[in-house]
């Protein structure tokens, strides 16, 4: 299946799933990497891997929608199919989300529902959670919101920084992502309501 991603920074997410598709058994294939800030890290790793990219800045746009539709255009033009969120910093329109509907995932860095927003580590810390870690959903209108599609956990230890759970936390990030986009690309998940059903393989 053909994937876009979309990203605003230093793209470690994006790696992670460059390197998944470098395998030919991997069902997917990114075939653009789409970013609303010029000259982010995540572009040059998309350029390495000899992916197309496009730079689509937010801020050239008077109106959400209009430069949502401008990345869907980008998209469609493409032939792409899921859409990947990997560190994508703007909220999306209702319309634009609606349009990819069960096609479109992001990762959030907590174990969802807990922890919507920024600040997830932070917030851990301070929330006294002995468990932290990320979540892969389809996207919904909500924020950091939709069916889950792979979680996984981390300890939060006593000597943890907002920085050192950062770094365990992306340490997982990077596997659950490629599953992700490997349960939704082969077909493998259908919509129970809130829910999502994963099919074994
Ligand atoms: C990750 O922590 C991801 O969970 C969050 O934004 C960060 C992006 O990091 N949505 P990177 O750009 O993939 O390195």
């Amino acid at each position: 299946r053909k994937v876009g991603v979309l990203v605003s920074g230093r793209g470690s997410n994006l790696q992670a799933l460059l390197d998944a598709c470098a395998d030919p058994a991997y069902p997917a294939e990114i075939v653009l990497v789409i970013s609303n800030i010029p000259e982010v890290y995540a572009l040059e790793r998309a350029r390495t891997a000899g992916v197309p990219t496009q730079v689509i800045p937010h801020k050239g746009f008077a109106s959400r929608e209009a430069f949502d539709s401008e990345m869907d255009k980008a998209l469609r033009a493409a032939g792409v199919e899921i859409v990947c969120l990997a560190g994508f910093m703007r909220l999306l329109s209702a319309g634009f989300v609606e349009s990819w509907r069960g096609k479109m995932i992001n990762i959030h860095p907590s174990l969802l529902p807990s922890f919507k927003g920024l600040h997830t580590h932070q917030r851990a810390i301070d929330a006294g959670v002995k468990l932290h870690g990320c979540t892969v959903h389809l996207v919904t209108p909500d924020l950091d919101d939709g069916p889950i599609l792979v979680q996984s956990a981390v300890p939060v230890l006593a000597a943890d920084t907002e920085g050192s759970l950062a770094a365990r936390v992306l340490e997982q990030e990077h596997k659950a992502y490629p599953l992700a986009l490997r349960l939704l690309a082969e077909g493998r998940v259908t919509l129970d309501g809130a829910r999502a059903l994963i099919r074994d393989a």
